[in-house]
Parts: structure tokens; sequence; C-alpha cells
């Protein structure tokens, strides 16, 4: 066994967290190595410290033996190392074929950018990949999916031979899932070694060959995948053993009529929805990417001036499009992508929090900020929120942390209706241990609440029911007593016997 890539002694300090604390650990030349840890855990910066991203302040990095240390993304490129990131790494106005060739545009002899080239260029990375993106697209008009294989396709196309994927399935559909697994693969075919970092056991288990495990910026464990499993790797991550309960809004009977949708319509998304939810409970809305979910929360919620039909709180109309109306009905949403919906990045994680809680928190204009402040608190403490201290601005948080803050906002805000989407995305195992018994005890205490969620087992767990969308159009729906994955999956995509859409 050949010591390729060694991590020795590594630490990272950001102000007011060691992320990285005297990590040592090797991986193998050509493995897919898992790296997995709460969130907050110091994967990403373990990886952007590998890619020229940080320097640590700690350690060395050894490659076949030699010290390295990027100083910067270019650095690394030029010693073989790329990452393709948890967040956003292009810019959004510029094409696929200009982010590709960002750091070195081909020019004709006047001096100008030679398209034709650029867009040939392009074309045979994008092929390297088997992606099949249309060079001259906006990287802002992609789905994350395809931007992600955008990334992949530089990664590979500038000759990476170590590749960090940090959490490259989070936010892609069950088929785009399918096929960035074949394309690891196939990269670890060809030699290129990767570190995977990824919340989703199944994923490492199927894909990975071996394993490192941190926890609080310390390294817990390295060894083959095939001699651990799950539960051990659960353990290890979070430091205690993790215990489900069954939710108890699931033993009392729901009281009145809260929300009403009759006849929701927006033309190309979705059609016909009929849905209601009763106070104190909780259902769910399942669906394969595309099938028009987030949509029909957003509508609900008054995003969508295209919609038609009817949404009614407590009896009373809702006009189409308006959020405020929606807002004043006590209605409130957790939209699914943090980044461009949920949260500001320049305000501290208590500012963040109580954005959506302030009608509750202002008296004549003026914001009281001791309970803003312990409101800030509470929901930092109950979901685990790893940040220094709650005035630490959101920007400096690990992904899954945001997350959890772009929850608390709206949990804060004391609504009767919550839409909830995806409220897991990114995060840990031990932190959705956290977020649902939130939500169902938001329930005991008499909120509605939809969850659009990809996990199935999640929905299953937490749901008195589950709505099935297929195609733009409610296909059916599944008392908690009968949902199993294959009763969801068998609606959600319309067959008899669907393989199943995990790894294979
Ligand atoms: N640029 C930064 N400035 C300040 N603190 C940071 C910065 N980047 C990371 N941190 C802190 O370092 C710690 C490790 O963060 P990191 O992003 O590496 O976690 P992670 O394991 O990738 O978590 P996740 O699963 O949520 O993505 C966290 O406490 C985070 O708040
Ligand atoms: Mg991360």
């Amino acid at each position: 066994m050949s010591a390729y890539l060694e991590f020795h002694h590594i630490g990272k300090r950001f102000p007011g967290v060691q992320a990285l604390d005297d990590v040592s650990f090797a991986i193998e030349r050509g493995a897919c190595h898992a790296l997995i840890g709460e969130n907050g855990a110091g994967k990403s910066t373990l990886g952007k410290i590998l890619a020229g991203i940080y320097r640590s302040d700690a350690g060395e990095i050894r490659l076949e033996g030699r010290v390295i240390a990027p100083a910067s993304p270019l650095e690394a490129r030029q010693l073989g190392i790329a990452m393709v990131h948890q967040e956003l790494a292009f810019c959004p106005n510029l094409s696929v074929a200009e982010n590709l060739c960002l750091g070195d545009l081909p020019r004709n002899r006047a001096g100008w950018v030679d398209r034709a080239v650029l867009r040939a260029r392009a074309r045979t990375m994008l092929a390297a990949v088997g992606a099949d993106i249309v060079p001259d697209r906006l990287i802002g008009s992609l789905s994350t999916g395809l931007e992600q294989l955008v990334q992949i396709a530089a990664a590979v196309g500038t000759g990476a031979r170590i590749i960090v994927m940090d959490e490259p399935s989070s936010s892609l559909s069950a088929g785009e899932t399918r096929e960035l697994f074949r394309l690891v693969r196939e990269l670890r075919g060809r030699g290129i070694t990767l570190v995977y970092v990824s919340h989703r056991m199944e994923e490492l288990f199927a894909l990975c060959d071996s394993i490192t495990v941190l926890r609080d910026g310390h390294h817990v464990s390295t060894g083959r995948i095939a001699e651990t499993n799950p539960q051990r790797v659960v353990t290890q991550m979070i430091g205690r053993e993790l215990r489900l309960q069954t939710p108890a809004h699931l033993a009392r009977e729901p009281g009145e009529e809260q929300l009403r949708v009759r006849g929701l319509s927006s033309p190309g998304n979705f059609s016909g929805i009929d849905l209601a939810l009763r106070a104190g409970e909780i259902v769910g809305l399942a669906g394969l990417v595309g099938a028009g979910r987030s949509e029909t929360l957003q509508a609900i919620f008054g995003l969508d001036p295209e919609a038609t039909g009817e949404v009614r709180v407590k009896g009373h109309l809702l006009p189409v499009g308006s959020v405020n109306a929606a807002l004043d009905a006590r209605l409130g949403l957790v939209p699914e992508d943090r980044k461009r919906q949920g949260l500001v990045l320049g305000l501290s994680c208590r500012e963040n929090t109580s954005l959506a809680a302030l009608p509750g928190l202002t008296r004549f204009g003026w914001v009281h900020r001791r309970r803003e402040r312990s409101l800030a608190q509470k929901y930092a403490d109950q979901l685990r929120v790893k940040a220094p201290t709650i005035e630490t601005l959101i920007g400096g948080l690990s992904g899954g942390n945001q997350q959890k803050v772009a929850l608390a906002k709206w949990l804060a805000r004391d609504c009767d209706v919550l839409l909830v989407d995806e409220p897991t995305r990114g995060v840990d195992v031990g932190a959705k241990a956290e977020i649902y018994p939130l939500l169902d005890e938001l329930a005991c205490q008499g909120k509605a609440i939809l969850v659009v969620s990809s996990e199935l087992p999640e929905l299953i767990g937490l749901c008195r029911r589950i709505l099935v969308m297929r195609g733009g159009r409610l296909v059916g729906e599944v008392p908690h007593t009968e949902a199993s994955e294959a009763s969801l999956m068998r609606l959600m995509a319309g067959v008899e016997d669907e393989p199943r859409t995990t790894a294979s």
C-alpha cells in the first residue's frame, strides 16, 4: 500500500474556530476516498487547503512523498489538483465556454478572444466528461447539476490527477446522480484520485474505496470502506449513538383546517393541485425532481404571479401572487436554495434568524434586542449550529450550518402554516436527528406543515400522509401506515416496478 497523498498534522484556524486540528491521514493513488463528518467538521476546509484556496497554518501535504503547498487554485491546478465546489464556483454571467477557459482565453493575432477556438476547446472538455451542454449557454442559466458537470469538465480538462468533490450530489436529480456516479467510476478507472465529500451514507458505501471521518476539526479514523459499516461511521461522526423517535404528532388527532388549495395551476409547472392541511399535521410532498413540488410551494406562498386557482388560509382567500398577503395570513416558506432565497450572507446568524420574525420582535419601530438574541440563541442551540457566536456572519459558516440558520429563520417566525422545501439538504445525520423533533414539536403546537423532500425515509418517518406529484400533477396520497419507499417510488415514477434510483 503506497501512500500517494498524505496529510500531516494539518491545522487551520479561522477567527473564533479551530476548523482543523492536527489532521493526519493518507490516500492511495487512484482511490475514491470518502470524507465525512458533521456540518462544520472541516471537510470543505481540508479540500480547499488541498486545492490552494486556503493555506493551512500547521502541518504539510505530501504528494508522492514530495511536500506541496499550493498557494492558489492556479498553483494547485499546475500540480494536478482541482476541486468541484459545494457552492457556486463560476461567473454566472459568462458563458460555459468562457468559464471553462477563464484562466487561459485563446486569442487571435489582433489580441481579441478567438470565439471559434474557445468554443471548440470547451466542446472537447465537455465531451470528455460526456456532458451535452451548448458552450454558448450562460452559466447562470444551468441547473446546479449541469453547473457541477461543467466544474468537473474544467477539472478533467485541465489534466487534474486529484479531484476534490464537495457534496457533488446534494442538489442533483436521481438521473443526474446516476450520471455522476458513472462519471466518478470512469474517472477512477482512468487513475484519477478522488476525494469525495458527502452526507449520504449509501452513496459513500456504493462508490468509495476508503473513508476518513472528521469530527470537530479532528481526525477520527481512516480505513477501507469494506472494513466498516454505516452505523459505525455515524457513531464516529457524531460521537454518540443516534436514536430516532417516533414523532408525537402522529398519535394526535389533527385540528381545524388551516390551508386549502383548489385547482392551483401554473403554466408549464403544474396543474390542478388540490390539497388541504389541518392544524397539527405534517404532510409530505414527494416526487422526482421536475415533478413541480418546489414550484407548488412557491405558488402557495404567492411567489408565482402566473398561478391560477385558489389558496385559502383558515377560509380566507389569498390574492394570487402576493407574498405579503401570504405573510399576513401567517404562512411561512423555508426555501430550498438557501444562498439565492434564504439568507443574507453579510448579516450575522442572529440577524438572519430574526429577519422573518421581526414584526413580532418590534414595538413602535424598535427591535427588542434581548428577545431577538435569546430567540436566535435558542434555535442555534436546538439545531446545533456550529458558529463561534450568534454574531458570526453567515458567510463564514459551513454549508450545512447555513442551512440550519435558514431553517431557524422561519421557525422563529410564528406562523400557522409552514411550507418547508428540503429541510435537511446538506445537513449531517446528527443535525437531521435534531430537525425532525423540532418540526414535530411545531406540529404538536398546532402548526400545519407541508414538507417537500427527496429523501423518502425522511418523509416516511415524519409525515401523517404523503402526497405524490408526477409531471406537475398530484397522482396519489399514501397514509403513514402504508408508506414505504417502494409504494412511494411506484407512484413517483408512474410504473409498476421502477428500479431503485440510488447507487447501483
Ligand atoms: N471563510 C471562513 N471564515 C470563517 N470561518 C470559516 C470559514 N470557512 C469555514 N469556517 C469555519 O470552519 C469550520 C469548518 O467549516 P467547513 O466548511 O470546513 O465544514 P464542513 O465539514 O465542510 O461542513 P458542511 O458539512 O456543513 O459543509 C466551521 O466552523 C466554519 O464555520
Ligand atoms: Mg462543506
